[in-house]
């Protein structure tokens, strides 16, 4: 019958999702994504419009709720964990997409407080949001982090030194946490994207061919499966979702 296939979708149905960068170009589809298989979705914010614009994107879904912090910030990203757990009793998935880049400067060229915010954004966060998850999963025995990393933490192309650093030591930083949790019941992966058909993708090069460029739901399907018990013998993995490119 067409409800059973439509209920097996639901694959977070009462499942307590974090998506922190959840109104950017990717974490927009994925807040979506959650939504659509029956999660609550709690989303980390920092511009209100962005925000808004979710929430009308979602059809007003009681389902989303949305909290304003930065989420390099420890003492914000540990008081909102702490507060979801009050509120709903666990935390079943964290997907980091919080992110930035910065590009086309020699390394020369590179002010040293546009390396301090590459660190921040791309490694920092996942520091300080998969502390805070993992303390809570390791008490449940069960959990999924997935941080969102970048094709160029393994192709370090030129002009991008503090961008690559970043998001390889990312990539590092999952890895030791994978082999920290091994056998507790809670999983964590990376995922590598290139470039996204985002609206600011798009912007910043107008010429480039996009349909070669994943969009942001083809990947959101696979967080989702990462973030599933489809994937519950994935642990540890960085898997790449370049699509062409
Ligand atoms: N787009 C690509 O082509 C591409 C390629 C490879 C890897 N990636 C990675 O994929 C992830 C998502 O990229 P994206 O294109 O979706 O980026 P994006 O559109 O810039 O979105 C980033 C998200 O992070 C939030 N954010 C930024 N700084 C924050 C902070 N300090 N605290 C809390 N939230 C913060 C933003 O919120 P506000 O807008 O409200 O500040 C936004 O929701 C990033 O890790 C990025 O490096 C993207």
């Amino acid at each position: 019958m067409a409800w059973r296939g439509w209920l097996n979708r639901m694959r977070f149905r009462e499942k307590v999702v974090l998506v922190a960068g959840g109104t950017g170009g990717l974490g927009r589809a994925v807040s979506l994504a959650f939504l659509g298989e029956g999660a609550k979705v709690l989303v980390t914010y920092q511009k209100d419009p962005e925000f808004s614009a979710l929430q009308k994107a979602s059809g007003v879904n009681p389902s989303i709720a949305g909290y304003k912090l930065d989420a390099t910030d420890p003492a914000a990203v540990d008081a909102l964990v702490e507060g979801i757990v009050a509120q709903h009793g666990r935390l079943d998935v964290l997907v980091n997409a919080v992110g930035g880049y910065a590009g086309g400067m020699k390394l020369w060229e590179l002010d040293a407080k546009l390396f301090d915010r590459m660190l921040a954004l791309n490694l920092r966060s996942g520091f300080v949001l998969s502390r805070a998850a993992a303390k809570v999963m390791l008490k449940q025995r069960s959990g999924a982090i997935l941080n969102v990393s970048g094709k160029a933490a393994l192709d370090h192309a030129a002009g991008a030194a503090a961008y690559a650093a970043s998001k390889a030591a990312a990539l590092a930083l999952v890895d030791s946490l994978a082999a920290d949790l091994k056998g507790s019941g809670v999983r964590v992966n990376s995922i590598l994207p290139s470039i996204i058909d985002t609206e600011a993708n798009r912007k910043a090069m107008p010429a480039a061919n996009f349909a070669k460029w994943p969009k942001p739901e083809d990947i959101a399907r696979v967080i989702l499966f990462l973030s599933s018990d489809d994937a519950k013998v994935i642990h540890g993995a960085a898997i790449p979702v370049y699509g062409d490119d």
